[in-house]
């Protein structure tokens, strides 16, 4: 081990009052040049950059080895901080530099495959391959540091108020979440799996049938689901729970969670109580259940005027029980042409839509996709119902209101973002609640929207047998810019509810025990009423970063092949593991 210059201060804090001090500062070499008789280095650690100058004067073996200064040397510089001739206004430390007369070389460094700066236009694959480097940029350290600084307020909070942080096991039997498991073979019990958790949700029920009263953890998460630019297979959640509590309980902690939040981090004073909305109320208005209401395009429905029309598309949507319905964007006639709309309706097709119609009002009158099947009385209603102005885009579906939804809560997001009518610095959170308890499936089953363990509203209870796709569930997301930050409910803690909920849902009571038996068993013993949240640390911590992406506040993410580039997982096993697991 070769000689360590001890740090006396990071390179980002050299300020004007440092003036005349000495300094010893250790980290990369950004940049390095000579001038004259002069050798510039600019010294990056994860503070940020600060101007190192050897002098002439410096001893002759001192300057030799600063010319060999090449990018990503580690160096450590002992020298005396001093006013820097041309200051440079853009750098924190620009005022100052330091004047070297020490210099250790700690490494030498190839030349690295990406620039170590924010805004190079690098392949994302390769940022992940080397991610050790990419996480040398500034941006890359902002997010981690502002990453740990949520879970510091989410500890501070959540302990502050009686939550016991406790972890839970990793190596556990298949959750219920939905998603498709990882799973771990057993060394010791061949044939037999571990599932890694999708969620502790059945342990934070443990943990409240076991006197915890208020529990608490920063988890990590497995899901083996299609990866998307806010989803990973590995994610972290904020997961909470709590024991005698109401729906307004658990959302009245979270509101004070989340203000703190914003406070701490952005200094933005949240207004509490946020902002409640039912599930059916966010569909119809916004065509999602996570609805972004930073802008307002909302949909309207004209089913009404559209059902006994010649046009058929119309006419069938509305009598085959679905619904025809719009939206109405501003300004963006001229800038959508034919060629643009029909690409929406190509991208609107993996939501089911078979088309869109579509119109616009101009100075000189309308024209429409449907024009011919229409009367002039008939355009007028319609531009007034949407609130048409000239130069308005109106794009129009029609079909089953899943689809519809779907389609236009898409096209709602993608013209906002187009239009650019979505303000910027601007935090819009929403309660989303009243969730239907089941979801059709694709094969015409039912399967629960959260998890089966969600309580049905006591008002619908009576629907259970009969109607389940009408019963409302005590279930509540909180979304935040359009995005989906958390999610949670109160529990069924009933054992003969839980019982006739996985009738329901066509599980037979072996297939019941056999997966959830252990949590049925515990409510044999006195469970209390509970309830509670998990948040998606990653979305929340890319919304309040303004990312696009939750892998840049991940530090080694998965890849869209859920690879990590950086090790190359997954790796293959050797022929000897694969036999002590019974894989041969
Ligand atoms: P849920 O499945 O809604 O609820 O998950 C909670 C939150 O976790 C985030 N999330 C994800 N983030 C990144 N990548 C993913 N693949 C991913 N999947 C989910 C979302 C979501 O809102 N046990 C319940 C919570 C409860 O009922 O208390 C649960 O896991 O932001």
């Amino acid at each position: 081990m070769g000689e360590l210059l001890k740090r006396t201060m990071y390179c980002g804090e050299a300020r004007p009052s440092d003036i005349g001090a000495e300094a010893v500062v250790n980290g990369w070499v950004q940049r390095s040049r000579r001038l004259g008789g002069l050798v510039f280095c600019d010294l990056r650690d994860k503070t940020g950059l600060v101007q190192i100058v050897f002098d002439e004067d410096v001893p002759a073996e001192v300057f030799e080895k600063a010319e060999s200064l090449r990018g990503e040397f580690v160096v450590g510089v002992r020298g005396t901080v001093r006013e820097r001739e041309s200051k440079n206004e853009a750098l924190p430390t620009g005022a100052v530099e330091i004047s070297a007369r020490e210099l250790v070389i700690y490494s030498e460094a190839e030349t690295p495959p990406i620039y170590i700066k924010d805004d190079d236009k690098v392949d994302e694959n390769l940022r992940l391959k080397y991610r050790y480097l990419d996480l040398r940029k500034p941006k890359m350290q902002r997010n981690l540091t502002f990453r740990a600084e949520v879970c510091r307020i989410t500890r501070e909070y959540f302990a502050g108020r009686g939550f016991t942080e406790v972890e839970t096991p990793v190596l556990i039997k298949p959750t219920p979440e939905g998603a498709r498991d990882y799973l771990v073979p057993s060394r010791v019990n061949n044939g037999h799996y571990y599932a890694l958790p999708q969620s502790p949700q059945m342990y934070k029920q443990l943990l409240m049938a076991g006197g915890t009263d208020r529990y608490f953890q920063i988890v990590k998460c497995f899901r083996d689901e299609d990866l998307r630019a806010d989803r990973q297979p590995e994610f972290t959640q904020i997961d909470l729970e709590m024991s005698f509590v109401d729906a307004d309980e658990v959302i009245r902690v979270q509101e004070g969670f989340l203000a703190k939040l914003m406070k701490e981090t952005k200094g933005i004073d949240l207004p509490l109580p946020l902002p409640r909305m039912c599930y059916r109320e966010a569909m119809g208005r916004f065509g999602s259940d996570k609805p972004d209401t930073r802008f307002g395009m909302e949909l309207v429905d004209i089913s009404d005027i559209a059902a006994d029309s010649e046009f058929g598309v119309f006419a069938n949507a509305v009598a085959g029980g679905g619904s025809v319905r719009g939206i109405c964007a501003p300004g963006a006639s001229d800038s959508f042409s034919r060629k643009d709309i029909d690409k929406l309706t190509e991208a609107c097709r993996s939501y089911g839509a078979k088309g869109l119609s579509w119109m616009r009002v101009t100075d000189e009158g309308v024209s429409a996709s449907f024009s011919k099947f229409f009367d002039d009385a008939f355009f007028e209603r319609l531009s007034s119902l949407f609130g048409a102005k000239a130069g308005d885009l109106i794009l129009i579906a029609a079909d089953r209101d899943k689809v519809v939804f779907d389609t236009l809560g898409y096209l709602r997001c993608e013209l906002a973002e187009r239009l650019g009518l979505i303000p910027e610095d601007r935090y819009d959170f929403l309660w989303v609640a009243d969730f239907p308890l089941f979801e059709e499936t694709d094969e015409g089953g039912i399967s629960p929207k959260h998890h089966p363990f969600t309580a049905p509203n006591p008002e619908d209870m009576g629907l259970l047998g009969t109607e389940p796709l009408k019963v409302r569930a005590l279930a509540y997301d909180i979304v935040l810019n359009g995005s989906e930050i958390g999610g949670g409910s109160i529990r069924i803690h009933d054992r003969e509810l839980q019982r006739r909920m996985f009738e329901v849902l066509g599980m037979t009571e072996r297939e019941a025990q056999g997966k959830f038996g252990f949590l049925l068993e515990a409510f044999r013993y006195g469970v209390p009423p509970h309830g509670g949240l998990a948040y998606g640390l990653d979305r929340l911590v890319m919304i309040l970063l303004g990312e696009k992406s939750i892998r840049e506040t991940i530090a080694f993410p998965k890849n869209q092949a859920a690879e990590d580039p950086v090790s190359g997982a997954p790796g293959e096993a050797s022929a000897e593991q694969l036999a002590e697991l019974g894989l041969d």
